[in-house]
Formats: structure tokens, sequence, C-alpha cells
């Protein structure tokens, strides 16, 4: 346990070195990558290039070490980041690589402020903070190897059939390549595919939400082609699976994480689900559990127009007449079609607080919301100025975590 003098030196140091957060997080990863090149076939390089996941890590350390004394307060933050490490193949032994880094950027970022005491409390907290990360990755290690189906690590999936969604939405069938039928898991969970792309030293791994029903001899990943746009270069794995990976080739899997899913809402009351865009893949294996749940659902889905629509049939076959299941739809871009089709077929814009108070159901409701970053952001902040409370609210951004009560 750390003493009372250096959780008082941890305390009073975080403000400062929150100043400092992205600047020492740079310096950490500079310094890790060149010491350790092999972990670049773990982190993201987009991220790290964009400063996204520079953000999410310094973030969490100060969020942990503000609550040095009483971690299980942010159990649940753990839990949801212990998730994607598991999934991305991180060990207990990468914490000290990560650990030395950590305190070496904080040391060469602070200069002499950084005295030893200072320096010495920080390696004795990330030590607690490593701790209890390692030891619910090591029980998540465990639950994904053990139950039936389950592997650590990652197995090689063989896809069996590709189809097109929408003119940006792919899905892929994947079944294991052994033969054998693929751990259960619940909707709203991701599973991390790890691709070598020829010509490229380091691996690349991605999540993609089980965008199908557990129980199938298939998982089906559903995934959008992300144009890099305007002197960006385009998405590299999403552009690889839609354009390389065919029937017939293998992709390798993470056993399925996370913890975006209907267990977060208790009881038999209706449920909103709530995305824009890609954010429609995890909502649809959940749409699935309701209806087989007999529960009330609305159903909301904001995309730029009905070209790039996905799951349109699956979704209406789903809402068929008693199911009670209401479908609504947004889009931001509407196309001359859909425009002549009129206001019936889609709300024409965004979706905004009025729209959402017309679309809630009247009975208290717990909401889960998916998709880009702003989105989550502005649905959440509707669903609260509506009543909503902040723990009727469940969301799952599509990259690091960010804030939403935030700018
Ligand atoms: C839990 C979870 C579940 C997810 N589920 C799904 C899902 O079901 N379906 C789905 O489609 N996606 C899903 N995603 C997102 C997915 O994991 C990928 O992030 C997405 O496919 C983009 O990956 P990419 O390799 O194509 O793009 P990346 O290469 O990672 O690039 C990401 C973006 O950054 C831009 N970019 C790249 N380099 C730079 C640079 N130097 N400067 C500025 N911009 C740059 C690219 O143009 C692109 O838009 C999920 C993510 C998470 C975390
Ligand atoms: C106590 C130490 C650590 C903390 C507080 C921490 C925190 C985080 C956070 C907040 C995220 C973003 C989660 C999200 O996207 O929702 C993340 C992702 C990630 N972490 Fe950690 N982490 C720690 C240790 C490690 C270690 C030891 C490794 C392995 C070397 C690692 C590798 C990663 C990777 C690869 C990602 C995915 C993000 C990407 O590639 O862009 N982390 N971590």
């Amino acid at each position: 346990m750390l003493s009372e003098k250096t959780i008082a030196i941890i305390k009073s140091t975080v403000p400062v070195l929150e100043v400092h957060g992205t600047a020492i997080t740079t310096r950490f990863y500079q310094q890790m990558f060149a010491a350790h090149p092999e972990l670049l076939n773990i982190f993201n390089h987009a991220n790290q290039k964009q400063g996204r996941q520079q953000t999410a890590l310094a973030n969490a350390v100060y969020a942990a070490a503000v609550h040095i004394d009483r971690l299980e307060a942010i159990l649940p933050v753990v839990k949801q980041i212990a998730h994607k490490h598991r999934s991305l193949g991180v060990k207990a032994e990468h914490y000290p690589i990560v650990g030395q880094h950590l305190l070496g950027a904080i040391k060469d970022v602070l200069g002499d402020a950084a005295t030893d005491e200072i320096l010495g409390a920080w390696g004795e907290a990330y030590g607690v903070i490593a701790d209890a990360f390692i030891g619910v990755e090591a029980e998540m290690y465990a639950q994904a190897e053990q139950q039936a189906g389950g592997w650590v690590d990652f197995k090689p999936f063989k896809v069996v059939r590709k189809q097109a969604e929408s003119s940006v939405m792919t899905s892929f069938y994947l079944e294991p390549a052994d033969g054998s039928r693929p751990a259960a898991f619940a909707p709203g969970q991701y599973v991390s595919v790890k691709l070598t792309v020829p010509g490229e030293t380091y691996t690349h791994i991605r999540q993609y939400s089980l965008s199908g029903e557990p129980g199938q001899s298939a998982y089906r990943i559903t995934v959008k082609r992300e144009d890099g746009g305007a002197g960006q270069p385009d998405g590299i794995v999403s552009n690889f699976l839609h354009e390389r990976l065919n029937e017939g080739d293998t992709v390798e899997l993470s056993a399925p994480a996370g913890n975006f899913t209907l267990a977060a809402s208790e009881g038999d009351g209706p449920v909103v689900l709530i995305s824009a865009g890609s954010g429609i893949t995890p909502m649809i294996g959940m749409l699935h559990q309701l209806k087989r749940q007999g529960r009330p659902a609305v159903f909301i889905h904001s995309s730029p127009n009905s070209a790039a629509h996905a799951f349109r049939e699956e979704v209406r076959q789903l809402a068929e007449d008693g199911s009670g299941i209401d479908v609504r739809y947004a889009y931001t871009r509407p196309s001359d079609e859909d425009r002549a089709a009129g206001d019936g077929a889609a709300h024409l814009g965004r979706i905004d607080e009025a729209w959402l108070r017309a679309a809630l159901p009247q009975e208290a409701a717990d909401c889960y919301i998916c998709g880009p970053a702003e989105f989550i952001k502005h649905v959440y902040r509707g669903l609260k100025a509506n009543g909503v409370p902040p723990e009727r609210i469940h969301y799952e951004f599509f990259g690091p975590a960010a804030s939403v009560d935030g700018d």
C-alpha cells in the first residue's frame, strides 16, 4: 500500500503533470518505440500520428492517480480499458516497459522540478495502477480461454461470406479456420482483427463490433471503408478489408471483448439504441437480442443518406408489426431521391434535442449510443437535456475513449 506521504505527493503533482500531459506522453511514446519497436505491432499508428492515444493514456494515468487511495472507485473504467488491452494482447511483461519510459518522460519534461521524491512517488503509484490492470486482465485472459470455443490472443478465421451492406459498409462472415464453433459473445461486444499487410513491417490491429447474433457458426463484422478525404491517407485496415480480403482468405481474431452490452441495463423496461454511420454495428446484434426477449425498443439511426444506410432490410424485418420496436431514421446529407421520398422515410437533418424528445418512450428507458465522437457527445447532451439520468446512458467510442461532457 502507498504511504500517506506518497499519496499526498501524487495528488499535489497531478495538476502539474496534466499541464504537460501531452508533452510527457508524446515523449514517452517516442522513447518507448525507439527502445521497443516490436510494440508497434500492437499500437495503432494512425492514432499516434493524430495524438489521440496520447490524450487517452495521459487522462487515464492522471485519473487513476487522483483516485490512487481508492482505485475501486474507477474499476468500471479500468475494466473498459482492460477489455481493450486483453483484445490487443497486452501482457503483464509490457507494464514495466511502459512504466520505465513514462517515468523517464516525466523526468525529461519536468527537468529540475522532477525531484527524486516526486519520481519515487510516481514510480510507486504506477506500480499500484499497473497491478490493478494486470490483475483484471489476468482474469479476462483466463475467461477468454476457458469459455467454450475460447482461445487466448489471436486465432485464424476464414472469410466464408463477404457482403456489401451499403455504398460504404461491407460485412464479413468469419468461421474458425480449425472448424471449431466460435465462442459465445454478448451483442455489443467487439473483436480485434490483426492483419499483416504485405510490404509493411508491423502488424495492424483494429476493433470491430460483432454485428451478428451469438450462437451461429460464423461471426459477422461490418466494416465502413474510411476514406481519408482532403489530403489525409485512407484508413489502412478498413481499406485492406474492403479491397483485398476475400472469401476463402483468413484473418486473425481476438476472442470477443467489451462491456457495451445490454447487461448494463437491468429489468425489462424499454431500450433506446441510437447510432450514426458505422456505429450501427453493435446495435444490430442488440436489436436481435431485444426482439428475442420481447423487450420494447426504439431504434434510431443517422446516416448521411439512403445509399450509405446499412441494414435497412434486416431492421425492417425485426421491427414487423407487433414487435414493439419503433424505428426512426435521420439523413444528414440526403440525396435528391431521399428528399423526394419526404420526411416519412427519414427525418432530413441532424438529430437534435426536440427530435429526440418526440422519439423517446414515455417510460424511463436505458439509452445506448454509438457513432463518431462528436455524435456521441451531441446525443448524450440531448438525452440529458430531456431528463435521461447519466447512469442510464451507455456509449461506445469507435476510437480512443474521450469525455462526453467536455468540449
Ligand atoms: C470498440 C470499437 C468497435 C469498433 N467497431 C467498428 C465497426 O463495427 N465497424 C467499423 O467500421 N469500425 C469499427 N471501429 C473502428 C475501427 O476499429 C477502425 O478504427 C476503423 O476501421 C478505421 O481503421 P483504419 O485502419 O481503416 O484507419 P486508420 O489507418 O486507423 O486511420 C483512421 C483515420 O485516421 C485518418 N488518418 C490516418 N493517418 C492520418 C494522419 N497522419 N493524419 C490525419 N489523419 C490520419 C484516416 O484517414 C482515417 O480516417 C471500432 C472501434 C472500436 C474502438
Ligand atoms: C497503467 C498503465 C496503462 C494505462 C493507464 C493505460 C491506459 C489506456 C487507455 C486509457 C487506453 C484507451 C482505451 C480506449 O480506447 O478506450 C489504452 C489503450 C491501449 N493501450 Fe494502454 N494503458 C496502460 C498500459 C498499457 C501497456 C503496458 C500496453 C502495452 C504495451 C498498452 C497498450 C495499449 C494499446 C495498444 C492501446 C490501444 C490504443 C491504440 O493502439 O491506439 N497499454 N490504454
